[in-house]
């Protein structure tokens, strides 16, 4: 979970797609710092390499950095066929190309798709940067200059190109921006919002208590609010970290994700997660008992009853509250019968600077996309009203941010 470990960077990028296109040019180096520096961050990076960056390093270098295969062909039957390219440019997020050489631009212009690279650029619904590498000459000249300022018009971002000396003896403009500087770039670009260089933790679904190898208590939490809720606070620039039990929600984008079985392994990734957090949203429908005793062999059918001594498990919310009391803290309250009354309460045990609570069972909340929410705080409260959980996730990611912002 290196999400939360203190020595690596914050996984800023974690769950961004970026295809990393590399063209020819001594400045195909740097883009293996580069691949390195986002894939530290968290970022899943497909490696898309031009003939000509081939010239400058080797694939395998990139395949090493990346943990993937690099993609250098449109003609690769086995790559098309696991991803194919026009699927590989809806997978990404964003399109980097670095170096971009000044040939590379001028193709772009020209709308080409005769190789791989190129042909991403052309199917990818979301942004394209380019870090511009060349000789200060071929950067002043006015093909170039033309070529990027038609770019610039389509909303292609261009990074750089940084000045200095360069490869071929001559100093000017033209060197690649260092890769640090890329990938800031890359991170601002995807935390703005009113939570950018905000740490936030979630915790969704249900936990898994085993009584035996085969055997589990569960509840029917489907996951699918604190996912929603992950995701909108991603969408608002946070850095999301979603400590998930067993579920089958597909991982929001942008949103780091942990999967956990039971309560025991959710605190405990949990406390890494909070060393290092702002906010923690327990969205989690955490089992309250386990079994005292999990067997180590499948209990056969022979008794006519079964009794299963349950024990408590650890209160997650109240475990981070006691290790963490400045941390903005926010937890769910499903009830079936006086929804404030027993929200409140949970709001002053656990120390909570806000709840969020609805109303469960006879066919409500569980299992349906549909819900209604109520937000409490100390002197305050807000009916989020009823709409899709997705919905109502952005609602109370937008609250979370505005009181989090209000407090701090
Ligand atoms: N929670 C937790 N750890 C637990 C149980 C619950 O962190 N072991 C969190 C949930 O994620 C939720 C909040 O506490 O944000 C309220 O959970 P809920 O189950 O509604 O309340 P409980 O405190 O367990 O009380 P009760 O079951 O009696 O209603």
């Amino acid at each position: 979970m290196s999400a939360s470990s203190t020595n690596s960077p914050p996984l800023r990028l974690a769950g961004r797609r970026i295809v990393l296109g590399v063209t020819g040019g001594i400045a195909a180096y740097k883009a293996a710092e580069l691949a390195r520096r986002l894939k530290e961050m968290g970022a899943e990076i497909q490696v898309v390499m031009t003939e000509g960056a081939q010239q400058f390093v080797a694939p395998r270098t990139f395949q090493a950095l990346s943990g993937r295969s690099v993609r250098t062909t449109l003609w690769d039957e086995a790559a098309e066929a696991a991803m194919g390219h026009i699927e590989l440019a809806r997978w990404a997020d964003a399109v980097v190309v670095a170096p971009a050489s000044a040939d590379f631009l001028a193709r772009l212009v020209q709308g080409r798709a005769d190789d791989l690279l190129t042909t991403l650029c052309l199917a990818s619904a979301g942004p394209v940067f380019v870090a511009p590498a060349m000789n200060q000459k071929m950067w002043a000249h006015k093909a170039t200059r033309e070529n990027l300022a038609v770019l610039k018009k389509r909303g292609v971002r261009q990074l750089g190109p940084g000045s200095g000396d360069q490869a071929c003896g001559e100093v000017g403009p033209g060197r690649m921006f260092e890769p640090l500087a890329i990938r800031d770039a890359l991170v601002a670009h995807f935390s703005h919002g009113p939570l950018s260089n905000v740490n936030v933790v979630v915790t969704a679904g249900p936990t898994r208590e085993p009584l035996d190898p085969v055997r589990v208590f569960t509840n029917r939490s489907s996951g699918k609010m604190g996912f929603a809720v992950a995701g909108a606070l991603a969408g608002l620039g946070g850095t999301v970290t979603l400590i998930a039990g067993p579920t089958t929600q597909a991982t929001p984008r942008g949103v780091h994700r942990v999967d956990v079985e039971t309560a025991a392994d959710m605190l405990k990734a949990s406390r890494v997660a909070a060393r290092t957090a702002d906010i923690f949203v327990g969205a989690a429908a955490v089992a309250d008992y386990r079994p005292k005793k999990t067997a180590s062999a499948k209990i056969k059918k022979k008794a006519p009853v079964l009794s299963v001594l349950m024990e408590r498990t650890p209160d997650i919310l109240l475990a981070v509250r006691q290790r963490h009391p400045k941390l903005f803290l926010v937890g769910f309250a499903a009830e079936t019968e006086k929804l404030e009354y027993h929200a409140r309460q949970k709001l002053a045990s656990k120390k909570l600077d806000l709840i969020a609570a609805n109303l469960v069972g006879h066919g409500r909340a569980f299992d349906r996309d549909e819900n209604t929410l109520r937000v409490y705080w100390t002197r305050g409260g807000r009916a989020l009203g009823t709409a899709s959980k997705t919905d109502l996730a952005r609602r109370l990611a937008t609250l979370i941010a505005g009181r989090y912002r209000k407090k701090s």
